[in-house]
């Protein structure tokens, strides 16, 4: 611990100078800059290589941290925030003139987060000022989720990385819209929208999420505009059960071809594998998702087919990251 003091401390000044910082969260590793300096700012999309009209959140330690950033703080923001922060949550608001273009990108609203990992918050804490973080990963690449992923990405491309834990969520906040006159989900995430119904009722779901599950036929999308999260290898979901699951890999694979399946699955093929948590437990699939995407390139895998996951709560988070991987090339079988 003292020595994570001590590496909090010269994080802390280096935010503070304008300098990047990459550290852990409970959702993902985040890379991290002063949000209230354009020229900070500007670095974290240089150091990801990630296109400028791409907004940021922001993170706070505080809701007094926040006021001076947003134009109001209503009640459902209220209600939200009470129930889940800190924790994998980011609230959508309208933005007050504070918040610099480069890291809203130009819009109106401002994304807002108040992360419960403890080194996350001694390090906000630390250097007293908001820092705007996406996640530490090579834009397009799978997110980060342990100190090696960022190195593997980010190393000598940033001030410093805060060798820490792994992340013990795993995938992206859950990013809710309250700038709209309807509360709209724009990220599924650890966060369910049952859990966030809870507290402020209906709540839409953007269309960008909704269709990357409702997709149960074979959707060949080429040119897609959007693929995140992938690996080098092209990424294909299967949607089946086990045993047609195997049946296809044993008329597709060839040698370069690696199967990501669930826990306990793989020694039933006849191929290369990574498992990627028990098949009813979303929660795990979720921790060891983005590890397993990365395994599969150091697999040399050209071709992976994934097994769908489930995606109901946490689930959703996993499905919609895992369709975007790849490229939304779902097969039902
Ligand atoms: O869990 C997380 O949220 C991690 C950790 C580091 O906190 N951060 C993260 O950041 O995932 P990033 O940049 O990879 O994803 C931010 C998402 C993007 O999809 C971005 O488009 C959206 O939030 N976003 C940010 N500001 C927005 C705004 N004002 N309006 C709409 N979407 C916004
Ligand atoms: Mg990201």
């Amino acid at each position: 611990m003292q020595n994570d003091i001590e590496n909090i401390r010269l994080a802390a000044d280096i935010l503070k100078n304008g300098g990047l910082v990459a550290f852990p969260t409970e959702t993902v590793y985040g890379l991290g800059a002063n949000a209230l300096d354009s020229e900070a700012v500007k670095k974290i999309f240089i150091a990801k290589g990630r296109p400028q009209d791409n907004p940021l959140i922001v993170h706070i330690d505080s809701v007094e941290m926040m006021m001076p950033l947003v134009k109001g703080f209503d009640e459902r923001a209220k209600a939200l925030a009470e129930r889940f922060w800190p924790g994998p949550l980011t609230i959508i608001m309208e933005r007050s003139e504070a918040v610099p273009d480069t890291v809203s990108a130009g819009l109106s609203t401002v994304a807002i987060r108040m992360p419960s990992d403890e080194i996350a918050r001694a390090l906000i804490s630390k250097a007293g000022i908001p820092v705007s973080a996406p996640s530490a990963n090579l834009s397009g690449s799978p997110s980060p989720t342990s100190a090696k992923h960022v190195i593997d990405d980010l190393s000598g491309r940033v001030d410093m990385i805060l060798n820490s834990h792994n992340c013990t969520v795993g995938v992206e906040s859950t990013v809710i819209s309250l700038a709209g006159e309807k509360p709209r989900l724009l990220r599924p995430g650890f966060v369910t929208v049952e859990e966030l119904s809870e507290v402020i009722g209906e709540i839409e779901i953007d269309k960008a999420v909704y269709e990357s599950i409702s997709n149960d036929t074979v959707v060949n999308a080429p040119g897609m505009k959007y693929k995140h999260y992938a690996p080098k290898a092209k990424v294909v979901v299967i949607k089946s059960n086990f045993e047609k699951y195997k049946e296809f890999l044993s008329q597709n694979a060839d040698e370069k071809t690696v199967a990501m399946c669930f826990a306990g699955e793989g020694k039933a093929l006849s191929l290369p594998f990574v498992e990627f948590g028990e098949e009813n437990n979303s929660k795990q699939q979720a921790i060891m998702l983005f590890d397993a995407l990365r395994k599969v390139d150091e697999l040399g895998a050209k071709t992976v087919y994934v097994r769908c996951p489930d995606c109901k709560g946490v689930g959703l988070a996993v499905t919609n990251r895992l369709f975007k991987a790849a490229g939304f090339e779902v097969i039902e079988l």
